[in-house]
């Protein structure tokens, strides 16, 4: 009787053996069937009882870059303890300043040397001394041997522990992959016997099949959900833009909304407005990044501009002290990038940006700033700011830590902590902190307070206004539990976590 298989399932059966396990990847070839496809063919065969498809999953071994250099210029140790006998170490110390040279060995590879000459038995080295064991063989390092196994594509006379001992060293990296036989069953014989015959394969119902009654005839293809498939890493939001989405969200369901201004700024709305004297080193003390061209801008509001540079020299009310410093308009009107986003909640206070507002008013924005910081785990030259303000009667700091203990509760952080602190622009002024969840440590996460009238009064606002300003990349770091900030960020950062880290929402 003869049997009715698609093309590829005839093809894989011809070249199947009934003797011998056989590699998908020589039958494939053979069948002239791409691998994907002889897979296919051979599950479904498979299935119908006509071939036995085992599988195993096999190490692959390669060399890593630094393997690969060790194999062709020797592993350090050996260049090492070869240097120390051509100096006759074996009889006398020599002076490891003298070896290196010889040994074409500095940096790390001096580290590397040292560590591994010892542990192997090459000798013995005593501050500063190299004492060369004159029985030791490099002949027969079997980490060499290994090297050189692997290179050669045949590792299986290599013992377990040294390619461990390799993979320790970052010589030799490993991945699994699975190796498939395929063999003709009895069953398949006797189909072979038959005869088998290649059927019409269609992968879909048209109208035609069913109108000209030939979809009886025809032979469906069926889909395998199991099938190794190549994987494709489509583009995907940066976890830093979804969590900025996702705090944007939640302020706008606290009731807030969004500000928007310039990245280059005034210092008048940067610092000025925020009551910081112009000769003070607060002024500086983000070491914000200042523009070359243009250096200013001119269309600052003549009369906030007034009333700001009286506050800061005779200051507000009718006990007020200013800073009776110089105040120039020349510094107000440079230009920065600016160092923080308050310089937006004074735009929008002033009535500059949207017209006066009316209390109770809630603002925010999530917005890149700029400072001139030294780079490390916890600080980039710019980051993103979640700043934020209410204008409202009578403010209490109750009011801000429990607008705080709302925010940061909604990702899952409940422990904060305040700490009392100092501004030039509120008073009272709080720190933020949360807990680490890998490390423990107490990560600060923002800064805050209550407008003073020096900031206040100039802008035209009567109510009491509470602000703060937030670091985006800090609630990540106690979200995820990310320990520096370049894991997310710039050139270091880890590609495998962007692509396959989850948001919560
Ligand atoms: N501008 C402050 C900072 O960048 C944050 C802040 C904003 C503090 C508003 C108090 C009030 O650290």
């Amino acid at each position: 009787m003869t049997t009715r298989l698609p093309p590829a399932q005839v093809a894989l059966l011809e070249a199947a053996d009934a003797e011998t396990d056989r590699p998908m990847t020589d039958l494939a070839g053979e069948a002239g069937l791409k691998p994907e496809a002889a897979t296919r063919a051979a599950f479904e065969l498979d299935d119908a009882g006509f071939v036995a498809v085992s599988e195993e999953t096999e190490d692959s071994l390669a060399l890593t870059a630094e393997g690969e250099r060790y194999r062709e210029e020797g592993l350090p140790e050996l260049r090492l303890y070869e240097a120390a006998l051509d100096a006759g170490a074996d009889e006398e110390p020599v002076g490891l300043g003298d070896l290196l040279p010889e040994a074409g060995l500095d940096g790390d590879a001096v580290d590397i040397a040292l560590a591994n000459f010892a542990r192997k038995g090459y000798g013995e080295v005593d501050s500063g001394s190299v004492r060369a064991d004159p029985d030791a063989d490099p002949g027969a390092d079997a980490e060499r041997a290994a090297l050189e196994a692997v290179a050669a594509g045949d590792a299986s006379g290599v013992e377990e522990a040294t390619l461990e001992q390799l993979e320790r060293r970052d010589l030799l990296g490993r991945t699994e992959r699975t190796v498939r036989q395929v063999r003709l069953t009895d069953e398949g014989v006797t189909a072979l016997m038959g005869g088998v015959e290649a059927a019409e394969r269609v992968d879909r119902v048209t109208p035609e099949l069913l109108t000209s009654g030939e979809w009886a005839e025809v032979e469906f293809a069926e889909y395998n959900v199991e099938a190794d498939a190549e994987q494709y890493q489509g583009g995907r939001e940066h976890i830093l833009r979804q969590t900025a989405n996702r705090v944007k969200d939640v302020l706008v369901g606290m009731g807030f909304e969004e500000m928007e201004g310039p990245h280059v700024d005034a210092q008048f709305w940067i610092n000025d407005c925020l009551f910081m004297p112009q000769d003070h080193p607060a002024r500086t003390h983000w070491d914000q990044f200042a523009l070359e061209r243009p250096d200013a801008i001119r269309e600052l509001p003549e009369d906030l501009v007034e009333r700001v540079r009286s506050a800061h020299l005779d200051g507000v009310g009718e006990d007020g002290e200013g800073y009776h410093s110089p105040w120039d308009i020349e510094t107000a009107e440079s230009l920065d990038l600016r160092g923080h986003t308050t310089s937006l909640s004074m735009r929008y206070l002033s009535g500059y940006q949207e017209g006066d507002l009316e209390p109770p008013q809630r603002y925010f924005s999530v917005e890149k700033v700029y400072r001139n910081d030294t780079l490390d785990p916890t600080h980039l030259l710019e980051f993103f700011q979640i700043e934020g303000w209410v204008m409202a009667e009578d403010l209490s700091v109750r009011d801000l830590m429990g607008t705080f203990e709302e925010f940061y509760d909604q990702f899952g952080i409940t422990d904060l902590e305040f700490k009392p602190h100092y501004n030039p622009y509120t008073e009272p002024s709080f720190e933020l902190f949360g807990t680490h969840p890998e490390t423990g440590e107490l990560v600060e996460v923002g800064n805050s307070g209550i407008f003073r009238d020096e900031v206040t009064e100039p802008l035209g606002v009567e109510a009491d206004v509470m602000a703060w300003g937030l670091s985006l990349e800090r609630l990540l770091m106690l979200i995820y539990g990310f320990e520096d900030i370049r894991d997310v960020h710039g050139t270091l950062c880890d590609l495998d976590l962007l692509r396959n880290v989850e948001v919560m929402h």
